[in-house]
């Protein structure tokens, strides 16, 4: 399965792609992973992306496209793959169908967690990410046992620099102005399931799980 996630910031899509992508048996590729990752290696690539992240803002194609152009030709997506945080804008849609054209292949489905603003406003200020497996917490929703610390391996947990109040509603335009035009992109071509993403982690993916039952292998 070629599946997409969509959603605004802090709908779940990253806690989503986790039980998906093991659920159905494929690999996830998260493009804010992925900037992450460089920008704690400190490389060019990583050094650019951080002016854009820090500020809540699409990082430019010509550093997007290309990371996951190389991404897409990896052995281990031939058969399938989970896209979260990718496409990101209707050009970025564009650019993808024609790379999976290039292979003879295409997307399956699009996937969109619905969520209102203030709820990610909530999800995103109480998130903490632990700094050395990269477990994500949230303070309120599921709580580490004691603050600074995850539970699982005893690392350090950090905010993110751009889940600060003012930059979550400067995301949250951007998704509007730029992202959320794939909706109507992905819905012309029949490709567009939307689920409710409030409430309970678990209920939310018994909602994706079902929406996507006929897609899986
Ligand atoms: P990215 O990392 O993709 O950020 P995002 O899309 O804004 O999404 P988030 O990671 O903030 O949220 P999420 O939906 O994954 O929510 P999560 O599961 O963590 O991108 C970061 C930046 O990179 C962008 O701003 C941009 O600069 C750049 N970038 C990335 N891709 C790009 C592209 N294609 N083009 C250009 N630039 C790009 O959940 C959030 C919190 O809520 C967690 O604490 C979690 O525990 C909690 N939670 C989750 N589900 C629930 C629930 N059901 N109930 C209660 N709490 C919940």
């Amino acid at each position: 399965m070629r599946l997409v996630l969509v959603g605004p910031p802090g709908a779940g899509k990253g806690t989503q792609a986790q039980f998906l992508a093991a659920h159905f048996a494929i690999p996830k590729i998260a493009t804010g992973d992925l900037f992450r990752a460089h920008v704690s290696q400190e490389t060019d690539l990583g050094l650019e992306a951080r002016k854009y992240m820090d500020a809540g803002d699409l990082v430019p194609d010509e550093v997007t496209i290309g990371m996951v152009e190389d991404r897409l030709r990896d052995d281990d997506v031939t058969e399938g793959f989970l896209l979260d945080g990718f496409p990101r804008t209707v050009h970025q849609a564009e650019v993808l169908d024609g790379m999976l054209a290039e292979q003879g292949a295409a997307i399956d489905v699009v996937l969109e967690l619905v969520v209102d603003d203030e709820e990610v406003v909530r999800r995103l200020s109480g998130r903490r990410t632990c700094r050395r497996c990269g477990h994500v917490w949230h303070l309120d929703f599921d709580p580490p046992s004691s603050e600074g610390r995850c539970d699982r391996c005893d690392g350090e947990l950090f905010q993110r620099d751009d889940d600060s109040e003012d930059t979550v509603r400067h995301r949250l335009e951007v998704y509007a102005d730029q992202t959320s035009p794939l909706i109507g992109y992905y819905g012309d071509r029949g490709l567009l399931r939307g689920v409710d993403a409030a409430g309970p982690v678990e209920d939310v993916t018994e909602r994706a799980t079902n929406a996507l039952r006929r897609f899986g292998v």
